[in-house]
């Protein structure tokens, strides 16, 4: 069953590639997640929240913290993957345009890998009603490094220039500093952090990360077999274990007390 409040792009496709998005998908750099944690104040006893946490990638980084995590998740199916893999910490259902707290009730919003899908003047705008005066929102990024030739043709091989035919909103092409800065957020200038992380798989974990891309898992299986062919044959000769290489880049923002205007 899909979730008819978030995209349906969205919806279909992180609702039947969950197990192959925990399986492949990335985990976040220790810097720009440490960088996260000591500009928002991820500190024990602060509530935090993981919105659109997906199977828990970014929430289980920040148990060592001791905060008090809580998790936020449309999709059924990422919230089934996400209490097997982050057992000790709760996860909702809710969209980021429709939180279930109270007003002013948490210190701090963390977004990973999903920005993108929200409506961004919505969410910033319900975000900043659960956020206490002065709560932070962070959000980061993980794209393929494609000035590496064969992680360009990996890129070519899942299409990725074409994903708005399917749909799929463009995500780190976009300076989000900028997106924040011309609409009507609230959260005043983003503070951007920038650096790169390597994700360390081999052939089928690299096939799993490929099909658990949205507009990929909702394709018929013959649709995924081509493109699982491709990818196994671009990787042929690499050995075992190899690196994908990312760009990673985070950013901050502080929500702006509106009331003082
Ligand atoms: C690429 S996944 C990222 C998951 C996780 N944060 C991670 O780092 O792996 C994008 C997630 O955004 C969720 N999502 C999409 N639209 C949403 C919305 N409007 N509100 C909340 N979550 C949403 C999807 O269900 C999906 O789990």
């Amino acid at each position: 069953m899909t979730d008819p409040s978030i995209p349906l792009a969205a919806a279909d496709g992180f609702g039947q590639g969950a197990a192959a998005y925990e399986a492949g998908r990335p985990s976040y750099p220790a810097d720009a997640v440490g960088w996260l944690v000591e500009e928002i104040g991820i500190t024990p006893g602060r509530r935090i929240v993981d919105l659109a946490a997906g199977t828990g990638k970014l929430t289980r980084l920040l148990v060592p913290t001791g905060a008090d995590l809580l998790a936020v998740e449309p999709v059924a199916a990422m919230r089934d993957q996400f209490r097997v893999a982050v057992p000790d910490v709760e996860v909702v259902e809710g969209t980021a345009e429709a939180l279930p707290f109270d007003d002013h009730s948490v210190d701090g919003v963390v977004v990973a890998q999903a920005f993108h899908w929200f409506d961004l003047v919505a969410a910033c705008r319900e975000i900043r009603r659960v956020l206490r005066p002065g709560g932070s929102l962070g959000l980061i990024w993980n794209s393929r490094d494609v000035s590496v030739p064969w992680v360009a043709e990996l890129s070519r091989i899942i299409r990725w220039d074409e994903r708005g035919r399917w749909q799929v909103p463009y995500t780190v092409e976009v300076d989000w500093a900028e997106r924040f800065a011309s609409d009507e957020t609230g959260f005043g200038p983003l503070r951007t952090f920038h650096t790169t992380y390597r994700q360390r798989l081999d052939e089928d974990t690299l096939v799993a990360r490929v099909l658990s891309t949205s507009y990929l898992a909702s394709q018929d299986a013959d649709a995924q077999a081509v493109v699982a062919d491709r990818v196994r044959r671009l990787v042929a000769g690499f050995p075992d274990t190899f690196d994908l290489p990312y760009v990673t880049v985070a950013y901050l923002g502080v929500a702006e007390d509106r009331s003082m205007r």
